[in-house]
């Protein structure tokens, strides 16, 4: 059982691995509440119901919670490389007729059947292979949602793997989760550009051990200069802590500008805002009731923190060793919101200098 819906899966082996014979992650649970959530806010805004497409479905259980949970599809293509999923698929979703399946490989798929209003990118670790094929089989005005399971390369445990697959430096600090989200949206946003097509971010979340991004393909490639100027760089320094965004590698300093010290950097990446206000205004008002707690968590903080422009979350333990103020105070006294991406995190407009001192009168 998962959200409103009883499937059959098979018999979860001790370790969720790619072995299974058709595949199903009950922590992935969180990842599907958000799909349904945010279709249901989509389909309102835009006063239709959607074609959507799940190019690697495995056992069919997000489609079958889209139909159960939402009013948003129109139809459901699902496809999985593998015929044991598809054919799991199948018996999940008896009965239901405004459904297709495919077993081919995803890219094949989605270049073969193009103008969907919703794709779901789902695979095992990097979703950049799907990219191009998913980017081109989106209608203009669709939402696409990807998740990308390789975080330890995304942040920083393996810089050059990471570099090959998504052309940009890791960050190894204590905000790597949020460098992470920001380096895979640069990667959605850049195979866009490559394509004449402009896709922009409207929400994305960091859980456990997966990075999840929802965008927009907007009309027209206007927007890209605009979006353009949201691709940059985070100077970092390790010792003091300092951190900057930056647009022009150029302007990125060699040496920290506080301290002195050496002055390392991430990206490059995407510094813009990740959330869309009238979207998240949209989710914030559905039925929350089926979802797991640790969705209602994430997105709690996240409508908190959409409120604040500054990335770059902090926590408290960098400044010091000694006895620091409670989250609740430091949220007064910083004029700060809380972060999905860290029980102890928080975000703040305040200057930097500003908030190191703060902490400095307690370490
Ligand atoms: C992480 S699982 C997807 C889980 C599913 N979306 C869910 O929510 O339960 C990845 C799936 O992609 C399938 N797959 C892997 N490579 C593929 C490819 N090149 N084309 C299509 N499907 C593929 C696998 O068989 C597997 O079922």
């Amino acid at each position: 059982k998962e959200g409103a819906v009883e499937f059959f899966i098979p018999e979860l082996p001790d370790l969720i691995s790619k072995d299974m014979e058709v595949f199903y992650n009950p922590f992935m649970a969180i990842n599907r509440d958000f799909t349904v959530l945010i279709l249901k806010a989509y389909s309102k805004l835009k006063a239709k119901k959607l074609f959507v497409a799940d190019p690697m479905s495995a056992s069919g259980v997000r489609v079958l919670r889209l139909l159960k949970e939402t009013n948003a599809v129109e139809k459901a293509f699902l496809n999985d490389i593998k015929k044991e999923a598809i054919e799991l698929a199948q018996k999940n979703l008896e009965g239901h007729q405004n459904v297709e399946y495919f077993n081919k490989d995803a890219n094949v798929f989605l270049l073969e059947n193009k103008g969907f209003d919703y794709i779901d990118i789902d695979p095992y670790g990097s979703p950049v292979p799907f990219l191009e094929s998913a980017i081109k089989s989106l209608k203009t005005g669709g939402l696409i949602g990807i998740t990308a399971t390789d975080t330890a390369s995304l942040s920083g445990s393996y810089p050059f793997k990471a570099f090959r697959r998504y052309g940009s430096k890791p960050l190894d600090s204590e905000f790597y989760h949020e460098s992470a989200l920001r380096i895979l949206i640069k990667s959605v946003i850049e195979a866009s550009f490559r394509l004449d097509s402009v896709l922009k971010p409207v929400f994305g979340f960091s859980y456990r051990h997966f990075l999840r991004a929802f965008f927009v393909k907007l009309k027209g490639v206007s927007k890209a200069v605009d979006i353009s100027t949201k691709i940059g760089y985070i100077g970092y320094c390790h010792s003091c802590k300092f951190r900057e965004s930056y647009t022009c590698i150029l302007d990125l300093p060699k040496f920290c500008p506080l301290c002195g010290d050496f002055f390392d950097y991430g990206g490059p990446l995407y510094i813009g805002s990740i959330y869309d206000n009238e979207l998240l205004n949209i989710m914030k008002d559905e039925d929350f009731a089926h979802f797991h707690k640790d969705t209602v968590k994430v997105f709690t903080n996240i409508l908190k923190e959409s409120s604040i422009k500054s990335p770059w979350f902090y926590k408290a333990n960098i400044f010091g060793k000694g006895i620091m103020p409670k989250l609740k105070q430091i949220l007064k006294d910083l004029n700060a919101k809380p972060t999905h991406f860290s029980p102890e995190g928080f975000k703040t407009d305040l200057d930097f200098k500003y908030v190191k001192e703060y902490f400095e009168k307690w370490a």
